[in-house]
């Protein structure tokens, strides 16, 4: 996979940590995380749709559809970098979104994986009204494809996140939170036990997380 003009960190390393907001840089660095998971949404909704012979063909339609619009959230903010004078290549970020995609075996495991990402401006900046990484239209084609336990899933994980964004005050506490109900381990609850499971983990999580 060709990610320039992105340089990317060597496998197992972290990206380095964005600096303050106090300086420009710290919004530059926020602003390549954002640019880099709008690049990463690009190459995946390509790939899953020519990938996952097991979706239906509308769903694949509407991956394939969303490709342009992914490419055009990517031309805004790296539009918006130039002017402010940040470089996409000035410092090395993560692939962990794409790899962890390439590992799913079915098109069902593609939605929930990249349905649990958390969208990088949720966790690099507090906001985000409609934080799910799915359009509308992909999620119709998912509820006709997987029935509507999806689709509830996909609403508690809204309203998990929602809430984790005002519960949880200490920042670095609830990156990890959201990377947590993202991770390997929790799709591999969905697929082996369920929505409803992987609900009330994500439940447990939160509750934990605002105890600590
Ligand atoms: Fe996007």
């Amino acid at each position: 996979m060709d990610f320039s003009p992105f340089v990317i960190c060597a496998p197992g390393v972290r990206p380095p940590k964005p600096r303050g907001m106090d300086a420009p840089e710290g919004l530059g660095d926020r602003m390549r995380t954002a640019a880099f998971a709008e690049f990463q949404a690009v190459a995946a909704f390509r790939w899953a749709a020519e990938r996952f012979r097991d979706a239906p063909p509308a769903l694949r339609e509407a991956w394939s559809a969303q490709v342009g619009e992914e490419a055009r959230h990517f031309g805004m903010i790296r539009r918006r970098m130039e002017e402010l004078g940040f470089g996409l290549a000035d410092r090395p970020v993560s692939t962990a979104l794409w790899d962890s995609l390439q590992e799913c075996l079915t098109a069902e495991e593609f939605c929930i994986r990249i349905a649990s990402a958390a969208p990088a401006p949720l966790a690099v900046y507090d906001v985000g009204d409609d934080d799910l990484a799915l359009s509308r239209s992909i999620r119709a084609e998912i509820e006709k494809a997987y029935g509507n336990e999806f689709t509830r899933y996909l609403q508690s994980l809204k309203k998990i996140r929602r809430d984790a964004m005002m519960m949880i005050h200490n920042k670095r506490e609830r990156t990890s939170f959201l990377k947590c109900i993202a991770s390997e381990e929790m799709v591999h609850k969905v697929r082996s036990k369920g929505f409803k499971e992987m609900r009330r983990t994500a439940e447990y999580l939160l509750k934990k997380a605002v105890g600590s």
